[in-house]
């Protein structure tokens, strides 16, 4: 795991920002798995400049999110799909049949959630995942106890992740129960993982997440399996962590080649 502390989220985003757009540059035809939440949404910000003054195009990308909301439609403005739209896809040229989010309304859950997985695979995987984290230390909406080997399928969130994501909705009353979420194995499958965690209130998920030990009970420490994972976190985030001082030092003497 690669653990960067910065000292704000705009740092951190932008560093983000740059292991996206250089993905998007160098490769034909990238693939990348996206995130909702408040956590991405300044590195969605920064994508959508660079689209308009740096001439990124999107044309040849292919997406994939993480989760939904089971029984919200595109429309429902707390729903995933609308969320995606409202802050990244209606902005930039990523044709419309190479987005995918899971279908909340889906009739036939277990077909569509195979499917899922299929279109990931017959893509060519994931290259690059960007993820969040619950302050429970789920990733998509694997909430604690999620196998670790978990593909795309049902889940039921937790009461911590209704209240905590109440705020997209009008009251704690109208959160679903239910989602589908890519599963943690479908998650450890993408070629890259790039998680982002910002406030006091993410300290102690990051650290269980990275210098605990690996457990079901926090999937995100999952990424500790992982071979290529990147870490980027915010001074209020990287409280927790008992080695930040090491993670610090070890950023700041990269050699130039291994910079983002
Ligand atoms: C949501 C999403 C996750 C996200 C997390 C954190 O429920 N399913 O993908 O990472 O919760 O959200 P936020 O970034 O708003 O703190």
């Amino acid at each position: 795991m690669e653990i960067i502390v910065q000292p704000d989220s705009q740092a951190a985003s932008r560093i983000a920002s740059r292991i996206i757009s250089r993905l998007i540059r160098e490769k034909t035809r990238p693939v990348l798995g996206l995130a909702t939440g408040n956590t991405p949404l300044q590195v969605y910000k920064e994508l959508v400049r660079m689209h308009r003054e740096e001439g990124l195009s999107f044309a040849g990308v292919t997406t994939f999110n993480l989760d939904e909301y089971v029984g919200l439609s595109p429309d429902h403005p707390s729903s995933f799909h609308a969320f995606m739209a409202r802050n990244l896809f209606h902005h930039i040229d990523v044709p419309r049949e190479s987005i995918h989010i899971p279908d909340g309304q889906a009739k036939d859950i277990p077909g569509f959630c195979r499917r899922y997985e299929e279109d990931i695979r017959s893509s060519g995987g994931i290259d690059l995942q960007v993820l969040g984290i619950g302050t429970d230390g789920h990733i998509g909406f694997n909430e604690p106890s999620s196998s670790l080997a978990s593909r795309t399928r049902i889940k039921t969130l937790t009461a911590q992740t209704r209240r905590d994501n109440a705020s997209s909705f009008d009251g704690e009353e109208h959160v679903p129960y239910h989602c589908i979420t890519m599963g943690v194995g479908t998650i450890l499958d993408s070629r890259m993982c790039l998680l982002l965690a910002f406030g006091k209130k993410k300290a102690r998920a990051v650290a269980a997440a990275c210098e605990g030990p690996v457990t079901a009970m926090v999937p995100a420490s999952a990424l500790q399996m992982h071979p290529r994972a990147v870490v980027i976190v915010d001074g209020e985030a990287s409280s927790g962590l008992e080695r930040a001082d090491y993670y610090q030092w070890v950023y700041a003497h990269k050699p130039d080649w291994q910079k983002y």
